[in-house]
């Protein structure tokens, strides 16, 4: 089953959270997903374990602190394990920033000894294809829109739901959502990006994720990179 239910996603979580160790750092990541590994963590320390917990966003470090999770900044502790969700996933390369946390994100992740991905199998492809949330300094929007379509992509700036005008970073900068249809060479396409002036940050996780737990309506299926 590939559903994409809270049930698969509860699976996943609680299968990453399964894997710490007592005494770890562990990055924490953002979305619906780990969430739920949030509140698997929650549960166990209440039960004695000693973890404490480095955010990746807002919203993270409150569900942190909601389930009773220790934090910790990232400037302080250096995470063993980060546990993280993302939008799309091929193999171990990852699209992130549907929650336009991925700038943080990629930080915390990207300094763990390992990280690990939760996901229900919705989130799996051949081959990417989902626009690239890429955060931008505000004043370099024009700038970054002309250059992605100079590169073949279809930006999009991100509005606010339930407010007028764009999302705004927790970093106050601004999101373009990318569209580059399929994206054959995932690493090449994250260094162009990342040379743009004006780009922050972007959503394209390469050769950063060591495992993706893949929660399904009945287990977990477990890939290793
Ligand atoms: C946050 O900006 C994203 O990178 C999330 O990690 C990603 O969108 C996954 O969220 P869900 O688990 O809610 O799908």
């Amino acid at each position: 089953s590939t559903d994409g239910s809270d049930e698969a996603k509860r699976r996943a979580g609680e299968s990453a959270a399964g894997l710490v160790e007592d005494g770890a750092v562990v990055g924490l990541g953002t979305g619906s997903t780990t969430a739920h590994a949030i509140r698997a963590l929650g549960e166990a320390v209440a039960e004695g374990l000693d973890v404490r917990g480095v955010p990746t966003s807002y919203q993270s470090g409150a569900l942190a602190r909601e389930v009773g999770i220790p934090i910790v900044a990232l400037a302080d502790a250096t995470p063993d394990i980060a546990i993280d969700g993302a939008d799309q996933f091929a193999g171990g390369s990852l699209v992130k920033g549907g929650g336009a946390a991925h700038a943080r994100e990629k930080v915390v992740d990207a300094s763990a000894d390992r990280l690990v991905v939760v996901a229900d199998g919705t989130k799996r492809v051949d081959a990417l294809d989902h626009p690239v949330p890429v955060e931008v300094l505000p004043d370099a929007v024009p700038a970054v829109e002309a250059r992605v379509r100079d590169l073949g992509g279809d930006p999009t700036l991100r509005d606010a739901e339930r407010k007028d005008g764009p999302v705004v970073t927790e970093y106050g900068n601004l999101v373009l959502d990318c569209a580059f249809g399929r994206i054959d060479a995932p690493a090449d396409l994250a260094a162009t990006l990342s040379a743009v002036p004006g780009v922050v940050e972007h959503g394209l996780f390469v050769e950063l994720a060591d495992e993706v737990h893949v929660g399904t309506g009945t287990g977990v299926s477990i890939e290793r990179f």
